[in-house]
């Protein structure tokens, strides 16, 4: 059928004398024909897909490479920024009581078709966007896809299916002095927790919905709150204990949701906290510097691990979810994410824009980026539980 279209195509083409619309023809048609080859089998309802471990698999993974993707930032391109072991690559998310379908980014497309999905929140956030776009931009032409940024919105863009993947910066989802999508490194965050209608507006009517919110919130263990307005001069706030106020906000949020998205029209996700490797302790390696001279994942799931994320703010999250008037898919990515001290950008990444120099790369216990993940790497299984809630449960 595929190389019917090819050829049908091709002589219409070249008959034309458009040669590369004919040349693009077997290209399309080669994806058509890899794609139809096998039946994706979609996981059974109740299958609890965050529980599982990670299994080695480097036939099916990574789900694309690294230089192929044409729209990875410098941030993420690890093994262009020098680094030497690759095999953070390679791992594949099992859950213990049934499998993840084949990623297949023609029936995702198909999904949003004619419909906009939306990342919001944080730079980890921002690292699932990226993999999103690598993940499905291969079956889409050159030509028939854009990337455009303007202020907190970054929008790529799918002709033929008429959709857009897209990302919205709002570090702590409501209103902050650190909203700002290119200079927001402020050491003295301060945030309005009542305050979403603003960033709020921009999330209307989006068909899919994927927010999160965490990394912002660590640097201290109290926030600072403001009452009135951010550009008022003289910012009077409190301080407020950091589960106290990340409780204030997502109540907040939980309840723009409520008011403002119609579940007959919008799907709505939460991703949970994606955890940070700082200290190599937390995973008995006592001569690790950082997450820096990890090469595989935790792989002994009986040992007891706490790398230090704030459970309080998860259990929030979690019950907050849990309790609207809108179903929330909560993307439950945490624990599986905890076992990747492998899948950090450690010192092959950039910092204020810039790579890091040969000197800093050479100093990881200072440099090291023990947050943020390579690309290709864990946000693409991110990814593939994404699509597996979107083409099987929603
Ligand atoms: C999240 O997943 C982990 C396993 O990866 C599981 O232990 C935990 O109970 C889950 N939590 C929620 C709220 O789903
Ligand atoms: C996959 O890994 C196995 C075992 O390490 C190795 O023998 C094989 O060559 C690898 N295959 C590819 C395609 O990298
Ligand atoms: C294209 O997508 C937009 C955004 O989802 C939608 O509003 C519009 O109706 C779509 N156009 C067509 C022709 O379906
Ligand atoms: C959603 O759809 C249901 C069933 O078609 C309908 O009863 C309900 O009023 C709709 N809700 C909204 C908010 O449009
Ligand atoms: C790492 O954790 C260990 C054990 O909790 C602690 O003694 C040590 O001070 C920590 N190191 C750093 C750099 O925080
Ligand atoms: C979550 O809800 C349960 C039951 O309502 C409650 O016992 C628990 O304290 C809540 N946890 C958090 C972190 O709010």
């Amino acid at each position: 059928m595929a190389s019917l279209i090819m050829i049908l195509l091709f002589k219409l083409f070249t008959y034309m004398g458009d040669f590369r619309q004919a040349a693009n023809s077997i290209l399309l048609a080669k994806f058509i024909f890899a794609e139809e080859d096998d039946e994706v089998k979609l996981p059974p309802n109740d299958c609890d897909l965050f529980s599982g471990s990670w299994v080695f698999d480097n036939v099916t993974h990574p789900l694309y490479k690294e230089h192929e993707c044409q729209f990875l930032s410098e941030q993420v391109t690890c093994i262009k920024n020098g680094r030497l072991d690759s095999l953070y690559q390679y791992w594949r998310w099992q859950p213990r009581d049934c499998s993840l379908p084949k990623f297949k980014a023609r029936l995702l497309l198909e999904k949003l078709r004619n419909k906009r999905l939306m990342f919001v929140g944080d730079s980890l956030n921002r690292n699932q966007y990226d993999s999103m776009i690598c993940m499905v931009q291969s079956v889409v032409l050159r030509g028939r896809k854009s990337w455009e940024n303007s202020g907190s919105l970054s929008v790529f863009r799918i002709e033929d299916y008429n959709a857009t993947v897209e990302f919205y910066w709002a570090p702590f989802l409501v209103q902050s002095n650190s909203d700002d999508p290119e200079t927001h490194s402020i050491v003295d965050r301060i945030i309005m927790p009542e305050s979403i209608e603003e960033h709020g507006k921009n999330w209307k009517d989006v068909d899919y919905l994927v927010f999160n919110t965490y990394i912002w919130w660590m640097n201290t263990f109290t926030i600072k709150v403001l009452g009135g307005s951010l550009d008022g001069g003289d910012a009077e706030y409190d301080e407020i204990e950091r589960a106290i106020a990340y409780k204030r906000v997502l109540t907040t949020w939980s309840e723009w949701v409520d008011k403002n998205v119609n579940p007959n029209r919008t799907t709505v996700f939460f991703s949970s906290m994606s955890p940070l490797h700082i200290n190599s302790t937390d995973w008995n390696n006592p001569n690790g510097i950082k997450c820096a001279l990890e090469t595989t994942p935790i792989l002994k799931q009986s040992m007891y691990l706490n790398v230090g994320t704030d459970r309080r703010l998860f259990g929030i999250a979690s019950n907050i979810t849990q309790n609207m008037k809108v179903a929330v898919h909560f993307i439950n990515i945490t624990s599986l994410s905890e076992y990747r001290k492998d899948a950090h950008t450690s010192v092959y990444t950039t910092r204020q824009g810039k790579l890091l120099t040969p000197d800093q790369q050479a100093h990881p216990a200072t440099f090291a980026d023990c947050i943020h993940w390579c690309l290709p790497g864990l946000p693409d299984t991110w990814n593939e539980l994404l699509y597996t809630l979107i083409i099987a449960r929603t």
